[in-house]
């Protein structure tokens, strides 16, 4: 991102240079899929995409931002906050849920940008959560605690604006560092900065298919996630060991398709205590492998993929470059992630998008990605 350009745009709607410019990424999920609302393991990383934003404190409590991408303008005040419709309600989410949390806050004037694709699970409303609460801390002189953050900011995505999403994505948005992925317990909310493999680069791919009612399934694979928890006798699944899954399921019964999500969940969180071990002692190949397999158990126990990523993560897997690769985010549509031989990154690329494109009759869009710095703030 150009910030020079961001400035200058500040300046043509509010006469006047910003003060701060801050931003937030969107992230891509390596390893451990529907795990954070089960209070288990999870391993994304923030990636090099964006949200932008240029600001200058009010000295009164009004907000106002314009997005630049969408061409509008959006103004509310902080003493009378409204629910509404549209983009600017995870900025208002946000403010509501700073002040309910006893913070005293300031308006600002602001000009908003993104590269992070909307709908495509790669958090871009996370993004925008982040970029409002940095921003926010930056006028109102609030000391910025990053987990404390993502908590407020998955708030007001769950209660503001409606979405019951787990805590990875504001996580992942908040307090990644660069160069590594993160490892988070969401139960305890601890994080480990994670050396990402050398000599592989992720490499995002799109399938551009979106699908509709993504929050009902999202939904329903939660609660069937809490109905195997009581089954277990345990407060979450994340309680459960694959041994203590084997012995129970196999002595007293428990419906077909419950089974099945609970053994994704179980075998996840496994999965997501090796691969940090293996990123440690850099065995990129046993890291493929347990994306494979991860994608496996999302796509035959949790059933949250779809023709076009089943497809993708079929042509990345024929490549002889490529480790492993699954389907990152919620699912149902989206992004596949694939771990590729960092030489020969290009050729991959290539050839994945000519199968794809032969096989499902689609145009994927790639994106071969750094691990970035979690919410940031600088000051001009
Ligand atoms: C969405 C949610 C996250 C997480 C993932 C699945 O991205 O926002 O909290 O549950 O799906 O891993």
């Amino acid at each position: 991102m150009d910030t020079q350009s961001l400035s200058r745009s500040f300046l043509t709607y509010f006469n006047s240079k910003p003060q701060f410019i801050v931003r937030a990424p969107g992230r891509v999920n390596l390893i451990g899929e529907h795990t954070d609302y089960n209070d288990g393991f999870v391993l994304p990383m923030a990636i090099d995409r964006a949200v932008w934003m240029a600001l200058s404190p009010r000295v009164d409590s009004l907000v106002r931002v314009r997005s630049l991408d969408l061409k509008a303008d959006s103004a509310f005040e902080l003493n009378s906050l409204v629910r509404g419709e549209g983009w600017a309600e995870y900025i208002k989410g946000v403010a509501f849920e700073l002040q309910q949390a006893g913070h005293t806050l300031h308006g600002f004037d602001a000009v908003m940008t993104g590269d992070v694709p909307r709908g495509a699970g790669l958090s871009s409303s996370a993004a925008v959560e982040l970029t409002a609460a940095r921003a926010f801390a930056a006028v109102s002189n609030l000391e910025w605690n990053a987990t404390q953050m993502a908590i407020l900011a998955q708030k007001a995505e769950n209660d503001w604006v409606g979405v019951k999403c787990g805590i990875m994505d504001q996580m992942a948005s908040s307090a990644s560092r660069e160069g590594f992925a993160l490892f988070l317990d969401c139960r305890s909310l601890e994080i480990q900065h994670a050396p990402l493999p050398e000599n592989a680069s992720i490499v995002i791919l799109d399938t551009s298919t979106r699908r509709g009612l993504v929050d009902s399934a999202y939904n329903q694979r939660r609660s069937q996630c809490e109905s195997a928890a009581r089954w277990f006798g345990v407060k979450a699944l994340r309680d459960v060991s694959i041994e203590e899954f084997k012995r129970k399921t196999k002595t007293e019964k428990l419906d077909e398709i419950i089974l099945k999500r609970a053994r994704h969940i179980v075998t996840e969180n496994a999965r997501v205590l090796e691969a940090v071990q293996v990123m440690k002692s850099g065995n990129i190949k046993r890291l493929g492998e347990l994306f494979n397999s991860s994608h496996a158990s999302l796509r035959d126990d949790f059933e949250v993929t779809n023709e076009a990523l089943n497809i993708m993560v079929e042509c990345a897997n024929e490549q002889q470059s490529c480790f492993g690769a699954r389907m990152t985010g919620a699912g149902f549509g989206g992004c596949a992630v694939a771990l590729v031989d960092k030489n020969r990154v290009q050729e991959f690329v290539n050839a994945v998008s000519a199968a794809y494109r032969q096989r499902s009759g689609l145009e994927a869009s790639v994106y071969i990605c750094k691990a970035s710095e979690g919410a940031n703030v600088t000051q001009h």
